[in-house]
């Protein structure tokens, strides 16, 4: 089903495609899961089902859900595609409908003229998962217990917009809140649904062209949204090209807008020129905003002059180097301090605890990733980040071992921030085969208190969320 192409880095060993979807019970576990570890780990990820013609990026596979299931010491695994539009018109005709991103988009489908995978994020909101793409599209709604896909969520017709993956949900809330961004103007919209699913505030947001923001941050009153000088190179665009260029002479901008507000109060808050894939947390602090992240660290030339084209190719192939660091923006007198948090190591797709999104955290776990050059991603170990003193504890197993984003999955009755789990898809390169991990969130640095042994591969992928049984139960 799908021809596997030898020479493509993002095409082979686990990073190649698997065929089945399945449900797994009995495995066989190395240490013990824990008993007060319940919920769901579910991870999203690319998994293309039909080969297509031109060049592959890791970006390009169809949207395919891993969710592994503890209850009282047990676990049982099951994997299921995404049933988007796409992916049900391919199998209709029985092969590729669409190229890559590497390649042009369909003139004959103005209505998807890339393929949307919904393959990027995945969360839980009102009763359902919800899953999105990075390019922004129509998002789906999924079964949390069978991954069945339910169909294209609209919430009631009231959506009247794409939407981006890492969207957010308040669980203090129960509202998501969700913004686009696309190549017409105003560029960005933003909006929130309630817990009765239905869209209960929307507005534009004028960009001055069209820019690719990856995430937004929220807090008890605010939103932040991402106008970064990483964006299509203009005259590339107008011949109808996507290359993608770094501004490094641009100031980045952050703008804070009140949950509910109209575009026009957004306050844009000017910052050192950067790109940020993805935000740690935000919060508020007498008068300021404050906002963690991981930050590309600008790669330079021999001459010490930041080297945009460099910048720009690792941004697009997920090359990540990047640091802890945090914003302030001050709504009284309209300024942003900011700063590293940490400079030493190069550190990803951060996971906190989501009951402490919109509040002051301590704890960050993020992936560590192997420096550039490097021919594919690599996400190498785990890191536990402590924002108050800057110490960290990690854990890794070598650098050909590859973690998938680790959610803090809290213990039942948790009684501190950092009480639970952290779970992951693992890629065992010695045995070659993966493992389902858990860490002590607590002792990270000691490695798994469980290792679950796959009989099937779980393809490296993008992100992941933890639903406790708690949630799963109340749908919040
Ligand atoms: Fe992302």
């Amino acid at each position: 089903m799908n021809a596997v192409n030898r020479t493509n880095p993002v095409m082979t060993g686990n990073y190649a495609p698997i065929d089945r979807e399945v449900v797994l019970g009995d495995l066989k576990v190395i240490g013990e899961i824990p008993k007060d570890l319940n919920g769901v780990y579910v991870r999203n990820g690319t998994n293309r089902r039909y080969a297509a013609k031109g060049r592959y990026h890791w970006f390009d596979g169809d949207g395919m859900l891993h969710g592994a299931y503890f209850e009282n010491g047990k676990v049982t695994y099951r994997n299921r595609w995404v049933r988007t539009k796409s992916f049900l018109e391919e199998e209709k005709a029985g092969r590729a409908l669409w190229e890559g991103v590497m390649e042009p988009p369909r003139r004959d489908r103005p209505d998807m003229p890339l393929k949307d995978t919904s393959n990027t994020d995945v969360k839980f909101h009102a009763g359902k998962l919800v899953t999105m793409w990075y390019l922004a599209g129509d998002i789906y709604s999924v079964d949390p217990a069978t991954l069945a896909t339910d169909g294209q969520e609209t919430y009631g017709g009231t959506l009247k917009c794409r939407v981006s993956a890492h969207s957010k949900v308040d669980e203090a809330t129960g509202e998501f809140i969700f913004f686009d961004y696309g190549k017409t103007a105003p560029y960005m919209s933003y909006g929130v649904v309630g817990p009765d699913r239905r869209v209960s505030h929307w507005t534009p947001i004028e960009l001055p062209g069209p820019r690719l923001p990856h995430d937004l941050a929220i807090t008890q009153h605010y939103s932040i949204l991402h106008d970064l000088p990483l964006f299509y190179d203009m005259e590339a665009l107008e011949a109808g090209r996507h290359k993608v260029k770094f501004y490094h002479d641009t100031p980045a901008r952050f703008g804070v807008i009140p949950r509910r507000g109209q575009g026009s109060e957004i306050r844009w808050f000017e910052a050192e020129p950067c790109f940020v894939y993805h935000v740690v947390n935000a919060w508020e602090d007498g008068d300021e905003v404050v906002m963690t992240g991981c930050r590309y660290v600008t790669p330079r030339k021999a001459s010490g002059e930041p080297d945009p084209e460099r910048y720009a190719k690792m941004i697009a192939h997920l090359m990540m180097d990047a640091v802890l660091y945090q914003w302030r923006f001050n709504l009284k007198t309209g300024t942003t301090k900011e700063g590293p948090l940490d400079d030493t190591l190069n550190a990803e797709f951060p996971m906190i605890n989501s009951a402490w999104q919109t509040r002051r955290n301590r704890w960050s776990y993020n992936v560590m990733m192997a420096r550039w050059p490097a021919d594919e991603p690599r996400f190498t170990g785990l890191v536990k980040f402590d924002l108050d003193t800057g110490r960290y504890q990690a854990f890794s197993e070598g650098p050909h071992f590859w973690y998938s984003e680790a959610p803090f999955a809290e213990r039942d009755n948790p009684k501190s921030e950092d009480d639970g789990y952290l779970v992951s898809y693992v890629w065992n390169p010695n045995e070659s085969r993966s493992e389902i991990q858990v860490f002590d969130a607590q002792t990270i640095g000691d490695g798994p208190v469980a290792r679950v042994l796959m009989p099937q591969r779980v393809p490296n992928g993008f992100h992941a969320t933890w639903v406790s049984a708690k949630r799963l139960a109340s749908g919040i």
